[in-house]
């Protein structure tokens, strides 16, 4: 990001005294710990809308999750949890709070919804879908369904509510090697990541075929093989021990050229482990938030190597999003979804929790 997220100007701010300001602005610059775009003077600016969102947060009874991949004003300047899709989705079924804000994708909020129906789920930024979610529809996997009959399905859980009341099965990156090994038979239709996908194929293979589909993930599709052996040759010649971390939605030459494959908060721990270890030039394949949360979170050195890539869909949310949608949630900012495809879709999901554990 070149510039921080600063507000619009669009939504009247609360005033506050000047030293309420000040501590809050040193709270956000020691907690992003991003001097070169949180400067003291960025942080006093986004102090009113941290300080009125954390005071919402209470007042409304809100619990605030937000994905790793949102912006650190938003992870450490108002969020209550942070990390995975799987952690988030256990973190929103058990919060005791009537009400969770979800600062993310959609697909995000409506698994908090399936999760937990009976809590009302605020988001903030009803654009914000996902090009996996996106590439498939429930007809799609209907249709599939008919084409290989009894054949158990796993879908992503990067997919609508939808999706995911017609599959046996969700799986995220942090179990979804895990989950198929123990499906039964020996095929299974995985859906709708074919990158995933071609990672399950291999480490399937000899046990079970994988019928795959033709979704991508078009951050992570972007990065290969390739730049990873020329930064490799590039650190070698400097002198360093390069480790390359990549998120399991990269191509299987990525993964195949990586010291580890994991979720985004998997990615981040190894990172943070490998620094305090004495190995900080380390290279993170996937979304820029995962690099900011290491950078804020590192308390050793760390040199992170390459570039990152940004998701649009994930960046869509600020901090002004947020306070609007607490003070007052458009109706398209509510996630409302039909009782028979939440109950159906509840099943996938409690299965994962059931065979991930
Ligand atoms: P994680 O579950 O690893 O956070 O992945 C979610 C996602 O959308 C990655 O692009
Ligand atoms: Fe979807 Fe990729 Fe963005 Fe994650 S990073 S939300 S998979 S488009």
């Amino acid at each position: 990001m070149s510039s921080a997220p600063l507000p619009s100007g669009l939504i009247v701010l609360k005033s506050y005294s000047e030293e309420d300001i000040e501590i809050e602005a040193l709270r956000l610059q020691n907690s992003i710990k991003q001097m070169s775009l949180w400067d003291l003077e960025t942080c006093r600016t986004i102090a009113p809308l941290t300080l009125e969102i954390n005071e919402l947060k209470r007042e409304k009874d809100v619990f605030l999750i937000a994905h790793s991949y949102q912006t650190p004003d938003i992870v450490y300047g108002v969020a209550d949890s942070v990390s995975d899709s799987y952690s988030l989705s256990k973190a929103a079924r058990d919060a005791p709070q009537s009400t969770i804000l979800f600062s993310s994708v959609r697909f995000m909020a409506e698994t908090a919804k399936i999760v937990s129906p009976h809590k009302t789920v605020i988001h903030p930024s009803p654009e914000a879908g996902c090009s996996l979610s996106d590439s498939i529809t429930a007809e799609d996997v209907r249709k599939l369904k008919e084409k290989y009959p009894g054949v158990p399905v796993a879908c992503y859980i990067n997919t609508s509510a939808e999706v995911k009341a017609e599959v046996d099965v969700c799986v995220t990156s942090s179990n979804f090697l895990k989950i198929c090994e123990k499906l039964p038979g020996n095929r299974i239709i995985f859906v709708p990541d074919s990158l995933m996908g071609k990672h399950l194929t291999e480490h399937l293979a000899g046990k079970k075929e994988v019928i795959n589909y033709d979704g991508e993930c078009y951050v992570h599709a972007t990065f290969t093989g390739a730049k990873i052996r020329s930064w490799r040759e590039r650190s070698l010649v400097q002198g360093l021990d390069l480790k390359v971390l990549s998120h399991p939605e990269c191509d299987a030459d990525v993964l195949a050229e990586s010291d580890v494959v994991g979720s985004s908060e998997k990615l981040m721990n190894e990172a943070l482990k490998l620094s305090q270890e004495g190995k900080p030039d380390i290279m993170l394949i996937t979304e820029c938030g995962t690099a900011d949360r290491v950078r804020a979170e590192s308390e050793n050195e760390i040199n992170l190597i390459g570039t990152c890539v940004m998701c649009k869909y994930m960046k869509m949310t600020q901090l002004e999003d947020i306070l609007q949608s607490l003070r007052a949630p458009r109706p398209e900012q509510i996630i409302e979804l039909d009782s028979e495809v939440i109950q159906r879709a509840q099943y996938s999901l409690n299965e994962m929790f059931r065979l991930a554990e």
